[in-house]
């Protein structure tokens, strides 16, 4: 349905005007999103959440955020949450974000994750990207495992599993094509080799890299971790930073559960695991090894 005013005159009449919440309502949202997503809106937040909402009610023909509260209780297949998450959380995300990272993977992690492998005969390199948005992340990753293996790729099982909760970000993963501000801090030669200028001036992954990505929606809120095994290498960056410590703390446990002996976990630049963690021990800023 358009977003056009006069396209709803018996449901919202004076839709130019903000629409209110009630004390009630907005505990019941802020309680459901907590309960949900693990995201923590605080009293300040709440004209934001009005704002943000506004269309995604207006869309949906809700007249209130009782209603729309009701609906989301009644969503099975989880759209309408997906649609909620994507209106209160950012996905900002693009090529070579926070590159000391990217760096630190291929001069450190690799080497040492690698030469451990091979000593066991062992050619299979788990990584799994969590909150991965629209997928810059994961398809960097898979560039610089290319270019870091280069003949001996193809001996090794790599791919990589990139999970968010946004089944919108998803989409735009899958299809793998981006304007030119995403791609613009790659640097040169990966972009020539990996990409394809679409007429339209966007940039393309090429459908090699493309196969190799397995992207899915996944809440990390979920209490299971369905994963037989556990992955060498954990990026999730600029996700925890909407979680509160509780949240948190029980999530860093169970990336901890999925890490191997030796693993690599990576946070974004602004986040840390803190002091008085004893999981994993820290390496350089925003990574963290699994003793
Ligand atoms: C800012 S983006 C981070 C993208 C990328 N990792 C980076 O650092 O550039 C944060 C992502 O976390 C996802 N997210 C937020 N809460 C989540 C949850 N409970 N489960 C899974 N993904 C979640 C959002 O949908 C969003 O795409």
């Amino acid at each position: 349905m358009p977003d056009n005013e006069r396209d709803l005159p018996t449901v919202f009449p004076d839709s130019g005007v903000l629409m209110t919440i009630t004390n009630e309502e907005f505990e019941l949202l802020r309680s459901l999103i907590y309960k949900r997503f693990g995201i923590n809106l605080t009293e300040q937040k709440r004209s934001l959440l009005v704002g943000r909402l506004q269309k995604v009610l207006r869309q949906s023909g809700h007249a209130n955020f009782k209603s729309y509260y009701e609906a989301l209780q009644n969503d099975p297949t989880e759209q309408a949450l997906s649609k909620l998450v994507d209106r209160i959380s950012t996905n900002h995300t693009y090529f070579n974000r926070e590159k000391s990272h990217f760096e630190f993977f291929v001069e450190n992690a690799l080497p040492t994750l690698t030469a451990s492998l091979e000593k066991q005969n062992i050619r299979d390199l788990r990584i799994w990207c969590a909150g991965c948005s629209s997928g810059e992340e994961a398809y960097m990753l898979l560039m610089l495992m290319r270019e870091y293996f280069g003949n001996r790729y193809s001996q090794w099982d790599g791919g990589i599993l990139a999970t968010d909760i946004s089944s919108r970000v998803l989409d735009i993963a899958k299809r793998g094509v981006y304007p030119e501000d995403r791609v613009k801090a790659l640097p040169e030669p990966l972009l020539r080799k990996y990409f394809r200028k679409l007429p339209d001036g966007q940039y393309e992954v090429i459908e090699e890299l493309r196969r190799e990505a397995t992207f899915r929606r996944f809440n990390l809120m979920n209490d299971v971790f369905p994963f037989k095994k556990p992955f060498h290498i954990i990026f999730c960056r600029n996700v925890m930073i909407y979680f509160d410590d509780p949240t948190r703390k029980t999530l860093v446990a169970k990336f901890h559960k999925h890490t191997v002996p030796g693993g690599y976990f990576f946070l974004g630049h602004s986040e840390t695991l803190g002091r008085g963690q004893d999981l994993y021990k820290y390496l350089a800023p925003a990574v963290y090894h699994k003793k």
